[in-house]
């Protein structure tokens, strides 16, 4: 049976946290990955998202930081050994599960998002935001419901916004581009405010969700954190009744 390309790209894509300095990613390729992007669904296509293409290194340094800083304190604080221990455990060699925990811990896992040439870092760093406040619409020639229903625009712009992100994740990673979705520097209220008056994003109209860093991988990486099968995640008609199908057999 013929591979799907698709299904091949979904399954090899991996967060990429080592970037080969060296090699840029062109604006061409980004307008690209954006583009595919925003050929994302959304509800009623508002296309409530915008992103922005962040190259400074300064900027780069700042975002960073809070990424670095908010790593230390979530697992090198306030996340027990073993529990970290458990979640990293699809790492079988000791040494490299070391290594990793220690970069976690230490932060330094995120280092690479400030963008340093002389290390790991991504040349590239973009920053979704989501419009949260469309009372009618962020585009002016369509009408939404959000202001009708309160809170489910809102809702629907992060789920939108989300969407883009794994087209983009995907198109590059097509292109044989790394990325990795971080949320750490944006998880905590401060760090949204600081990011958002750093970019100046009209926040809270605009909110940033999500970082994505791009660049050339260092190392292929092929092996992730493993997935639960759809025998594990899927029911059939009713929560708890398990859906019985079984894969197809591929010749
Ligand atoms: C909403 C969201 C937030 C994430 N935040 C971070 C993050 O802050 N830092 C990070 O290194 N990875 C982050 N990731 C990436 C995940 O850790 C990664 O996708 C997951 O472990 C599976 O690994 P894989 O992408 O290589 O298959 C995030 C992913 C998503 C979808």
């Amino acid at each position: 049976m013929k591979e799907n390309i698709t299904i091949k790209t979904i399954k090899e894509r991996r967060a990429i946290r080592d970037y080969e300095t060296s090699k840029d990613v062109p604006d061409e390729l980004i307008y690209e990955i954006i583009e595919a992007g925003g050929y994302a669904p959304s509800a009623e296509n508002q296309q409530p998202w915008r992103v922005i293409v962040v190259r400074d290194k300064k900027l780069q340094k700042f975002i960073g930081q809070i990424a670095v800083e908010r790593t230390i304190e979530l697992f090198g604080r306030a996340t027990p050994r073993e529990e970290i221990e458990r979640r990293l455990s699809y790492i079988q060699a000791k040494p490299s599960l070391e290594r990793t925990i220690d970069i976690l811990v230490t932060g330094k896992r995120f280092e690479y998002i400030k963008g340093k040439p002389e290390d790991n870092g991504a040349p590239v760093l973009l920053v979704l935001a989501v419009d949260q406040t469309h009372v009618g619409n962020s585009q002016p020639t369509l009408r939404g419901t959000g202001g009708v229903y309160g809170w489910s625009s809102p809702r629907h712009a992060v789920i939108a916004g989300s969407m883009m992100m794994q087209n983009m994740t995907l198109a590059a990673s097509s292109m044989g581009i790394g990325s990795c979705v971080s949320s750490v520097q944006l998880d905590h209220f401060d760090d949204v405010g600081a990011v958002s008056e750093k970019l100046g994003i009209p926040y809270p109209h605009w909110v940033p969700i999500l970082c994505l860093t791009l660049g050339y991988p260092k190392f292929a990486r092929t092996l992730g954190p493993p997935r639960q099968p759809p025998e594990e995640i899927a029911f059939k008609d009713k929560w708890g009744k398990p859906f019985p199908a079984r894969r197809r057999n591929h010749e």
